[in-house]
């Protein structure tokens, strides 16, 4: 008979030290007129503060206004007005003792221009293409790979400022370092491509040059992903050893915890072992692992945002999971975007208040 108890253990990266094992996810809201976290996005992250959540992983914000972003109301970490939302919301989590980490974001080819108030601006891509093969762009100059990385080095050193507990980069969902990672949309024959070494090279520079900024002890993790957008069984690393060597390269830029995106958390990451992604990442590299996907929930999150709406799941799996300490956390993304007290619910066994997941959550910020 497994326990949640193992779900409120504490546990520390580096020097945070986070009070139970649950993530919250991050989740893009569209909130933010203006590109500003505004007092209505505050609350909302200091409502799951005050719910207990142990790490609080704000949504994707951006490193500028015109390539990082595609997407209406994001919140970006580059004007002052955005900087200064940011400090009320960290206020707010520290307020009600919690603690979050931002997840920088940069869009790189998923962004559409057409979409956005600069249609003429080109997005930035290794090799000018979203999807393998359909050239869109010039691929990215020498100068725009260096913008890219001071613009997110500049980024979390005014996050580490404003008081931000931890630092996120996002290099998962085929965005901008996802797209340098996978050989599919990264084709370069320059120091940015070829091999793994190469093609993890600008994730790694934004690592290596905001460590030597935030210094050894401040919090750094990257979220990865082997499925795309537009190809959920796509593989950046086709064999543990391969996936082995990408994680080692970050590892060895310097980050301190490795989060690991699935849809769907029991899923196992290769042929011949039940180790999800998170779980062959902590064997590799003996970092810290984040999972996540489906936690609490009877359906995945992309059918979500087609109308598909899912029942309360168990735990039970995660729970087994978690005791044999494949993985480390756990993140939870709608489950918590429904209902900021879903945590204290599942500790204290109020499963009769959690509540199905539908659609309509996406337009409220509960
Ligand atoms: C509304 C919404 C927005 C999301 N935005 C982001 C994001 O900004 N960054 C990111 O890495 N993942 C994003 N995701 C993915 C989630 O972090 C998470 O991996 C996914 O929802 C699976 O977890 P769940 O099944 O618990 O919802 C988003 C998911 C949802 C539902």
């Amino acid at each position: 008979m497994s326990s949640i108890d193992v779900l409120f253990e504490p546990f520390t990266i580096n020097s945070l030290s986070i009070p139970n094992r649950i993530v919250m996810a991050p989740m893009t809201r569209s909130f933010s007129p203006g590109n500003v976290p505004n007092d209505d996005v505050a609350a909302y992250y200091r409502r799951r503060a005050e719910g207990d959540v142990g790490l609080i992983l704000t949504e994707g914000v951006s490193t500028n206004q015109t390539t990082a972003t595609g997407t209406p109301n994001v919140p970006n970490m580059y004007t002052d007005e955005a900087k200064a939302g940011w400090e009320k919301v960290v206020k707010g989590v520290h307020g009600a003792d919690g603690k979050i980490a931002i997840q920088l974001w940069h869009e790189g080819p998923m962004r559409r221009p057409d979409k956005t108030p600069y249609p003429d601006v080109a997005s930035w891509s290794p090799s000018g293409f979203n999807v393998p093969g359909k050239v869109q762009w010039a691929p990215m100059s020498e100068e725009e790979i260096e913008l890219a990385i001071s613009e997110f080095v500049n980024a979390a050193e005014a996050a580490r400022d404003i008081g931000f507990d931890a630092i996120e980069f996002h290099g998962a969902h085929q965005y901008l370092l996802d797209s340098f990672f996978w050989d599919q949309t990264n084709i370069r024959d320059d120091k940015w491509g070829g091999d793994w070494e190469g093609r993890t090279r600008l994730a790694c520079e934004i690592i290596r040059r905001t460590r030597a900024i935030v210094g050894p002890d401040f919090p750094l993790t990257i979220r990865i992903s082997q499925w795309k957008q537009t190809d959920f069984d796509a593989m950046t690393a086709s064999t543990p050893e391969e996936f082995g060597i990408w994680l080692g390269f970050l590892k060895d830029a310097g980050v301190d915890a490795i989060h690991c995106s699935q849809r769907r958390f029991w899923e196992p990451a290769f042929e011949g072992s039940p180790l999800n992604a998170a779980g062959w990442a902590k064997k590799l590299t003996g970092l810290p692992t984040i999972s996540v996907g489906s936690v609490g929930l009877s359906g995945e999150f992309i059918a979500a945002y087609g109308g598909e709406s899912s029942e309360p799941a168990s735990l039970d799996h995660l729970v087994e999971m978690m005791e044999r300490k494949e993985f480390d956390l756990i993140a939870v993304g709608r489950a918590l975007l429904q209902d900021p007290e879903w945590v204290q619910k599942i500790r204290d066994g109020r499963n009769d208040e959690l509540k199905n997941f539908t659609k309509d959550a996406l337009g409220v910020l509960y």
